[in-house]
This record gives structure tokens, C-alpha cells and sequence, in this order.
């Protein structure tokens, strides 16, 4: 990918969220301590601290849609800042659903004050997020554009929490299918990057059509980036992702690798055995086994291969990509470099 955009982009998205986790009134120190150390800004004795916090693909991607669409890109930086602050909401309540001890590399919110204070956390995160979104009022925006906004921004967070809720349901099932689990992906992950691209899009004045093909690339880049998160969850180094290896398997998710395999008939019957009750540390090395003898690896890249190229489509589609968009052109390597990731 082109980084100019990113090193123009990140330190401006950076400054946008920090004025809204910015409240200094020292009795809440600690609340909102919780909320920069989640962020990467400070470290567990709210220290300021310089760490990993994250990817930021979201709002790159809403800014980068602004841009395509022929406006400045800084016209859609308060939407880029609260889709950032959602997907960290989103982060800190799914360390706690799905009992992750260890995020970008650092211990979880709750690993360190407990699940009752993190859920707040995660709540108070939500809200600013949401809150952010009033701030694009002096960004040019018009009533009808910010309406519009808040409907897809709260469309996009009912549905990860439906998204959320078939992941955890899922986790008691075995006879889990590919497409439940594409809908389970679809709500939890695709929509949100759908709605970056479709948010930064309608700020920067695209139209209808423009705008429904760039959602269509951003919600088939998810599944792709999705699938791609089950790989790593599985088989991704976790000096390189950051998060705890093999929690997936012992939480026993329905990721696509395992979907596959449960339904495989040389493989099937044997993980089943042992998805039957829960999990030990002493298990994976043998549903390690049965993933690989089910060709359970090669089966999901092909898949995130798959959505990638749906993304692409939609993205010609879009009508973003001709020469003389640099915007566009990003968004197309943007998408490139993210196949095939390894954090
Ligand atoms: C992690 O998202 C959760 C998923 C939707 C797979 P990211 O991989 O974008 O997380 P960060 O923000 O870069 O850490
Ligand atoms: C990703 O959930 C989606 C959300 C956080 C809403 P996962 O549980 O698959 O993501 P990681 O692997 O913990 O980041
Ligand atoms: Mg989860
Ligand atoms: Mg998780």
C-alpha cells in the first residue's frame, strides 16, 4: 500500500480520538486511563506509552473513500474517529466474551481490572464513539448527511452485536455450516469495514451507486480479513499477532477452518470427539492434527482468496479506479496488502 496515507492519515485520526478520550478531571483518571491504555497511548500505571494500537484500517479506509469520492479527506475525520473508537469498544467486550487474556500484545482490559470494570470500559468507549460523530456538525456536514451517518453507524453496531451472539451460540454447536458461519462473519466483522467505506463515502458527496459498491468492497474485504483472523487464530505466530494462540481451539469457535473440518468425513467424527467437552492445552496438538489431515489451512485461504476477489469487483464497480484517483488507487492497495497479513 501506498504509506504516504497512512503517515498522513494515522497521526490526524490519532489527534480527532484523542480529543474525544480526553478528559483530564483527575477523579476519573482512572476511567479514562482504562480507555488510553486499551487505545496503545498509555501503559497499565497510565504512563504515557508508546505501543502497537492496532491496524487502524477503518477509519484509513473511511478517509480513503472520502477522498475517492473527490472531497477532502479531513471532511470525514470525526466519522473515522468514532469508527475507530466502535471497533475498540468492540475489542474490549470481546476479550471478556471470548476470555482472551492478551490483545496487541498487551494484557486485556479485563485480564488487568477485572470483567465489572471492563464492560464499563467498553460501554464508556461506545458512547464516545458515538458522541464523536456530532463533531463532523463542524466539518461541513448537513443534517440529512449526519442522519444518514448515525443510521449506518448504528445499523453497523446492531449488527456485530448479532454478529457477536452467533459466535458465542455457535460455540455449543458442531453442525455449524459454511453459510451460517459467513452471516455469523457478515455481522461481527464485514459490515463495520462495509460502513467505513460507505460513511466516508456519503461524506465526501459520492453517489448512491458509488457509495453501495464501496460498501460492497469493504464488507467482502471483512470476510476476507475475517477468514484471514481465523487463519492467524489458528496458526498465526503469536509474537507476530499479539493475541493468545490457540484460544480459539480452546474456546472451541466455529472459525471457517474448523467448520470445514467438523464436516470433513475422513476427520469429522474424530474432532467431534473431542469438541464433545471442553477443551485442555493438551488437545490442541491433536486437533492440530485433524485440521491439517482435513486440509483445513488451504481450504480457508482459498476462501479468503475468494471474497478478495468479490472485493475487487466491487471495487471496479465503484467507478474509484481510474487513474487520476490516488484515493482510489489506495483503496485497491490497501486491500492487496491485507491478504495474505500476518497480524
Ligand atoms: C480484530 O480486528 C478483530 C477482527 C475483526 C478480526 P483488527 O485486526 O482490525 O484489530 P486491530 O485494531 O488492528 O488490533
Ligand atoms: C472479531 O472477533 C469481531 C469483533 C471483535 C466484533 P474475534 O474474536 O474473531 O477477533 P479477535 O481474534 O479476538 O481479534
Ligand atoms: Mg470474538
Ligand atoms: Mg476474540
Amino acid at each position: 500500500m501506498n504509506t504516504d496515507y497512512f503517515d498522513r492519515f494515522l497521526p490526524l485520526i490519532d489527534a480527532e480520538m484523542r480529543k474525544v478520550l480526553g478528559n483530564d478531571f483527575p477523579f476519573y483518571a482512572g476511567h479514562y486511563g482504562m480507555l488510553r491504555y486499551h487505545m496503545g497511548w498509555v501503559d497499565e500505571a497510565f504512563r504515557p506509552a508508546v505501543v502497537n494500537s492496532g491496524k487502524r484500517i477503518r477509519p484509513v479506509l473511511c478517509l480513503l473513500a472520502c477522498e475517492a469520492a473527490g472531497a477532502p479527506a479531513e471532511r470525514a475525520l470525526p466519522a473515522a474517529a468514532a469508527l475507530e473508537l466502535l471497533h475498540n469498544f468492540s475489542l474490549i467486550h470481546d476479550d471478556i466474551e471470548d476470555d482472551s487474556p492478551t490483545r496487541r500484545h498487551r494484557p486485556t482490559v479485563w485480564a488487568l481490572w477485572g470483567r465489572p470494570q471492563a464492560i464499563n470500559a467498553g460501554d464508556a468507549m461506545f458512547t464516545l464513539a458515538r458522541r464523536a460523530l456530532y463533531a463532523l456538525a463542524e466539518h461541513h456536514a448537513s443534517a440529512v448527511q449526519m442522519l444518514n451517518v448515525f443510521r449506518n453507524f448504528d445499523e453497523a453496531c446492531v449488527r456485530l452485536t448479532e454478529g457477536q451472539y452467533l459466535d458465542m451460540s455457535f460455540e455449543g454447536r458442531m453442525d455449524v455450516t459454511v453459510d451460517e458461519y459467513l452471516s455469523m462473519i457478515d455481522g461481527k466483522t464485514a459490515t463495520l469495514i462495509g460502513a467505513s467505506l460507505y460513511i466516508g463515502a456519503l461524506i465526501g458527496g459520492a453517489a448512491l451507486e458509488t457509495r453501495s459498491a464501496l460498501a460492497e468492497f469493504g464488507r467482502q474485504l471483512g470476510l476476507a480479513f475475517q477468514i484471514q483472523d481465523d487463519i492467524l487464530g489458528i496458526w498465526g505466530d503469536e509474537a507476530v499477532t499479539g493475541k493468545s494462540a490457540a484460544s480459539d481451539i480452546l474456546a472451541r469457535k466455529k472459525s471457517l477452518p474448523v467448520v470445514y473440518a467438523l464436516a470433513d468425513t475422513k476427520v469429522g467424527d474424530a474432532l467431534r470427539t473431542l469438541y464433545a467437552r471442553p477443551i485442555e492445552d493438551a488437545d490442541v496438538p491433536a486437533v492440530l492434527d485433524l485440521l491439517a489431515d482435513a486440509g483445513a489451512q488451504p481450504y480457508a485461504a482459498s476462501a479468503a482468496q475468494s471474497a478478495h476477489q468479490h472485493a475487487l469487483e466491487a471495487l471496479d464497480a465503484s467507478g474509484v479506479l481510474a487513474d487520476d484517483n490516488p484515493a482510489g488507487q489506495a483503496l485497491f492497495a490497501l486491500s492487496e496488502s491485507l491478504l495474505n497479513r500476518s497480524s
